[in-house]
């Protein structure tokens, strides 16, 4: 290999490719030999490096310099000036929201501060289509160490002692779902990795793939070597191109090397995977409907048991575990259990990969140690809330998860404390709320998704959530009626007991924990027929403040109704009967003359 003094580590995941990563790599490639550095620095492209939000990024090693937001313009100038004449360009660097100087490092940046990388452990490292490079990186050591020294009793016991539980949702202990399927009866068995990854707003699996897809094939050969399987199969959401297509490489590259296929490294043992796109609804993560999917039927939930440990595939022994559950194997088997197990809380070892999003300043993707608290993740690492507001609610477990208010921030994150909190871990999905944000709104959001995404299988989960969906729409749309929170409540608990599968089981939680911490905002909206935090139309009116409104006329010209009243000089006025609550003119007014007052209120401001 040359003895590069740079290495460029430009992200090529998803998000910065699709703001144009590929064509800044073309340009860093002509700039490099315009000015003959092609022999001095390289440029590799990585998976997902975690900031999304600030993409394209790129980290200039071994300075660990944090480019952000470049575009093609801007390469040009900073090959001149830093890779030429060696001075960063501060322009180009990251400076945290509400503050003047540019932060030029990455382990200086918040963000990255208190993250502990084990699933992500080789993101924005490693060039994710070359083997040789997740080699590099002590890749299928572990492997090697599993396939010569350990019996697959040893792998099985070394899991079980690490503590880890599945990313993918429910947090069943791993090491005890691979030992139920070695025991189950079969000469043939198969693993599965869920990549199905439905979440609205969840990316954290595709990253894995897209920044690492060796680190789960090797997690994969590893279990499958412990149970006894010889089929592997990947089950990757076909939203995915561009995870798919690393992994397919990958696959392709670990048979060329003999790590796939018949008498792997030469111990006898065979193993091999294959590929299955996702069928592009929700509930095929659900692992039995994932079964039948793959098995080319209609994805529907079946009744466990039997588990698919007994009957999965073909009615064979079949072990699914998550994305994220598979990368972190390699890392268990080779540093050990009881290292593994010193990092996290005492039911809840090792770290979550989240996609952080929402009203926070950072956003992307960050992998933290299990213990952690909500404020650490939403002030440390997400650097507080957009614009300053207010907190309001963080959403965690994708859609079927609850709304977790400001009183409990200080929840240290683990699957028992987000359950007892009327939420849970689920996928990693951690959406942040402001003041701003109605919880009446957000459960009817989710509850909307749930019920076009169930299968309709059983009639708990189909017309219960449907009826649901229908009170709580009723409610934002201002006609809630006395008596309907306790509806919510009694068909909550009937779709939870009575429902097939985990998403009926689930789905009921936004309604449930929403109640809970916020019932006040419930009631506002049923008996007061206001939203407090103007987001439900019927329930709040746009006003103009007369001390703030400069009579400049945007509003008026914006409006496609005609509901403005006033002239140049005049201050400017709203026909409430006319307005449809498009928030034109909000849009529109540049001095914030524009407010939106909750029906509550509006008495108050009578007269304007
Ligand atoms: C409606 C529904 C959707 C699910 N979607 C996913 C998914 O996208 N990815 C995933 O890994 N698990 C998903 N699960 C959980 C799986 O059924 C299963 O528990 C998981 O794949 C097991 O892996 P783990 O033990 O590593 O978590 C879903 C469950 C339900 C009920
Ligand atoms: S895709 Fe580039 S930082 Fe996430």
């Amino acid at each position: 290999m040359k003895p590069y003094r740079m290495h460029l580590m430009l992200c090529t995941g998803t998000a910065c490719v699709s703001n144009k990563a590929f064509r800044i790599r073309e340009v860093l490639a002509k700039e490099l030999e315009k000015h003959n550095l092609q022999d001095e620095i390289a440029i590799v492209c990585t998976g997902c490096n975690g900031f999304c939000a600030q993409g394209p990024v790129m980290v200039v090693q071994p300075d660990q310099i944090f480019y952000q937001m470049l575009t093609e313009k801007d390469i040009p100038h900073l090959v001149e000036e830093h890779f030429l004449k060696g001075r960063p360009v501060e322009r180009l660097m990251f400076t945290p929201p509400g503050e003047k100087a540019p932060v030029p490092k990455m382990s200086d940046i918040d963000f990255f501060g208190k993250q502990r990388l084990i699933a992500l452990r080789n993101r924005g490292m490693i060039d994710p289509e070359r083997i040789d490079e997740y080699i590099a990186r002590e890749g299928y050591a572990a492997l090697t160490k599993a396939l010569t020294r350990m019996t697959p009793e040893e792998i099985i016991a070394q899991v079980k002692q690490s503590g880890l539980r599945g990313r993918g949702g429910a947090g069943f202990p791993t090491g005890r779902k691979w030992e139920l399927c070695r025991k189950a009866k079969g000469s043939s068995k198969h693993v599965v990795c869920n990549a199905d990854e439905g979440d609205p707003g969840a990316f954290m699996d595709r990253s894995i793939i897209e920044s690492d897809p060796h680190s789960v094939l090797e997690g994969m050969m590893i279990g499958a070597r412990a149970i006894g399987a010889s089929r592997g199969h990947v089950y990757i959401r076909d939203e995915y191109p561009l995870a798919r297509q690393r992994l397919i490489k990958a696959i392709n590259q670990a048979r060329e090397y003999g790590l796939l296929g018949e008498d792997i490294l030469g111990t006898g043992f065979d193993f091999d995977v294959s590929i299955h796109r996702g069928a592009g609804a929700f509930v095929c993560g659900e692992e039995t409907s994932l079964i039948s999917s793959l098995q080319g039927l209609p994805p529907e939930p079946k009744v466990r048991p039997p588990f698919p440990v007994e009957s999965g595939v073909w009615g064979e022994p079949t072990n699914i575990n998550n994305v994220e559950t598979w990368a972190n194997v390699p890392e268990i088997i080779s540093r050990g259990a009881e290292w593994f197990a010193g990092i996290g809380t005492a039911t809840s070892k090792g770290t979550k990969v989240f996609s952080l999003v929402g009203k926070v300043k950072n956003t992307g993707l960050v992998e933290v140690p299990m213990g952690i608290t909500l404020r650490e993740i939403v002030y440390d690492v997400g650097g507080g809330i957009l614009d300053d507001r207010q907190f309001k609610a963080v959403q965690t477990g994708g859609p079927s998860g609850g709304c977790i208010p400001a009183s409990l921030l200080d929840l240290p994150i683990d699957y028992e404390k987000l359950t007892e909190a009327g939420s849970m871990m689920g996928s990693g999905g951690l959406v942040v709320m402001d003041e701003d944000t109605c919880m009446v709104d957000v459960a009817r959001y989710f509850l909307d998704f749930l019920k076009d995404e169930s299968c309709g299988k059983c009639t708990a989960c189909r017309e219960g959530i449907e009826v649901m969906c229908r009170i709580l729409t009723d409610i934002c749309e201002g006609h809630g009626k006395e008596g309907d929170i306790d509806l919510l409540e009694e068909l909550s608990h009937a779709v939870k007991d009575a429902s097939l599968c985990a998403l009926g089981g689930t789905a009921p939680n936004p309604v449930l924990s929403t109640i809970r911490f916020f019932r006040e905002e419930y009631e506002a909206h049923i008996r007061d027929k206001s939203c407090p935090a103007a987001v439900c139309k019927a329930l709040f009116q746009y006003r103009i403040d007369e001390e703030k409104c400069t009579a400049c006329g945007l509003c008026k010209k914006n409006c496609p109704q005609d509901a403005i009243q006033g002239e140049r000089k005049v201050v400017h006025r709203i026909i409430q009967e006319k307005c449809t609550r498009c928030g034109a003119c909000f849009d529109a007014c540049r001095v914030g003359a524009v407010m939106k007052v909750p029906n509550a209120k509006t008495e108050a401001l009578a007269g304007v």
